[in-house]
């Protein structure tokens, strides 16, 4: 079948969080159907496509940039098309539609959130009639993981259960990028499960910004427990989520947690703040005391879990009594991983009108003793596993030395281990292996292959 694609290059770059990562998947899966081929290099690249993240305003600086510089790389010798076209898609060309054209004047196609279908139609526009294809629409009118996908890696599968956000916390910018919250049926989500486990795939995560109120919008109400049952049932070796959102969290899905075979020990639970005034201004709805009431109840059903969380530093108004009740919870729970960020101001938000108190040299001194604190507790929670044996899915060769194996054990740590003598790292990548734990450091764990490769 010859299309308008064939022989054609395409990169894609992605930015910001795993939602974007999985729809550049399906942006890939589009494109490789229609007969393009992926490569890595922009310069190598016919069509370059951006995934857009706004969330902070640093993504945002960045991407305007980067789109710029682009005009000074010339197209690669062969390329079946007289300039590259330059694609701008995600959540800034959701916010910014006809903007992006009118700053970047050689950008040829701004796509939404809502319409990566129709990526491949705008495309072959802007080559066939040349001029700024714009579509941004202002909801979804099917949900996206109904386009093919092509997946990064062979053994682990992102599954979006929920797409958009009706939390509206007054920082965040998602709600309004991503539209409301819709549920995908329970069907189709264990429908594309089971094919994946048929695949090979050994690991899924379910994807939303807030799985925990998963169904409410769906004839019967699924809960979103049900879907855990439901995935567990299909045979998945391992199971993960992404987020949770702590006023949703109920005890039935705590309850999962040591009793349901494939779900990992691991659970990322954003925290943002300590402090129940700075929660309240937020808009989260929980108070610190639930919080905490939370964690406790999960280290009841699963005394092992590794808890991970995000924290957000200078929010307006946080005074050094607020910070103070931030740190003191941080140190309490004591997480594996804590992801850190100062507060950025986002134009929209109910937040960006709020009077800001705290001066930016204060916020950065409380941002690195967090960050500081952060990490002495994730070199403590490490401490914890050595001399345990875990299992761990091979993602491949280590970054720092080709002699090593990476993976990720349950609990979500990277682990290191020496390849066995005569096994590659690519003949692994996708297989569990069992790894001894000799050390723990604060970013990752390291041992000898005792068993599996
Ligand atoms: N739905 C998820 C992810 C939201 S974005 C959740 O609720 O956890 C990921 C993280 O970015 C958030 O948890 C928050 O800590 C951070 N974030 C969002 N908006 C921000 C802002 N304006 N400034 C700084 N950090 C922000
Ligand atoms: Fe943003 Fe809050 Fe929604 Fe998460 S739950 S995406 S932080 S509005
Ligand atoms: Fe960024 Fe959009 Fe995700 S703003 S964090 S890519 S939903």
């Amino acid at each position: 079948m010859h299309t308008p694609f064939t022989n054609m290059t395409f990169c894609i770059r992605t930015f910001g969080c795993q939602m974007n990562k999985h729809d550049s998947e399906r942006i890939a899966g589009m494109l490789e159907g229609l007969g393009a081929l992926p490569v890595e290099t922009i310069e190598d690249a016919d069509v370059v496509a951006f995934m857009t993240c706004c969330v902070r305003e640093a993504a945002d600086t960045r991407l305007y940039g980067q789109v710029a510089s682009l005009k000074n790389v010339p197209l690669r010798a062969g390329s079946p098309l007289s300039k590259r076209i330059v694609a701008v898609g995600g959540c800034i060309g959701q916010r910014d539609g006809e903007k992006l054209v009118e700053e970047l004047r050689h950008l040829d196609v701004v796509f939404g959130t809502h319409n990566l279908a129709s990526l491949p139609r705008l495309l072959e526009a802007a080559i066939a009639e040349g001029g700024h294809q714009v579509e941004v629409l202002d909801a979804a009118s099917s949900f996206p993981t109904e386009l093919p996908t092509a997946r990064e890696h062979h053994w682990a599968a992102w599954l979006p259960i929920t797409i958009g956000c009706n939390n509206f916390c007054s920082y965040c910018i998602v709600p309004y990028v991503r539209g409301r919250e819709k549920s995908r049926p329970l069907e189709d989500i264990v429908a594309e499960a089971e094919r994946y486990v048929a695949a090979g795939v050994k690991e899924i995560t379910l994807l939303g910004q807030n799985v925990n109120s998963y169904g409410r919008d769906l004839y019967g109400a699924p809960r979103f427990a049900a879907v855990l049952d439901a995935l567990d049932a299909t045979g998945i070796e391992r199971l993960r989520f992404a987020t949770s959102h702590p006023k949703d969290l109920t005890d039935e899905v705590i309850g999962k947690f040591g009793t349901l075979r494939s779900l990992m020990p691991a659970l990322h639970l954003p925290v943002q703040s300590g402090s129940d005034t700075v929660l309240a201004a937020m808009n989260r709805r929980y108070t610190r005391a639930h919080y905490l009431g939370l964690v406790r109840k999960l280290r009841e059903a699963c005394p092992d879990v590794a808890l991970s969380t995000d924290v957000i530093v200078g929010f307006p108004g946080e005074t050094a009594k607020d910070f103070e009740d931030t740190c003191r919870l941080i140190d309490e729970v004591g997480y594996h991983q804590v992801f850190t960020f100062i507060y950025s101001k986002r134009e929209g938000t109910p937040a960006a009108s709020m009077e800001d108190q705290t001066p930016h040299e204060v916020v950065q001194s409380r941002f690195d003793r967090l960050v500081d604190m952060v990490q002495k507790r994730a070199f403590e929670a490490n401490q914890r596993d050595k001399g345990s044996i875990v299992d761990v899915l091979v993602e491949g060769a280590s970054k720092r030395d080709a002699l090593l194996l990476s993976g990720k054990s349950p609990k979500n740590q990277t682990v290191h281990a020496p390849l066995p003598a005569g096994r590659s790292a690519e003949e692994l990548a996708g297989s569990i292996v069992r790894v001894r734990v000799d050390e723990a450091k604060t970013w990752y764990l390291s041992g000898e292959v005792v068993d599996g490769a």
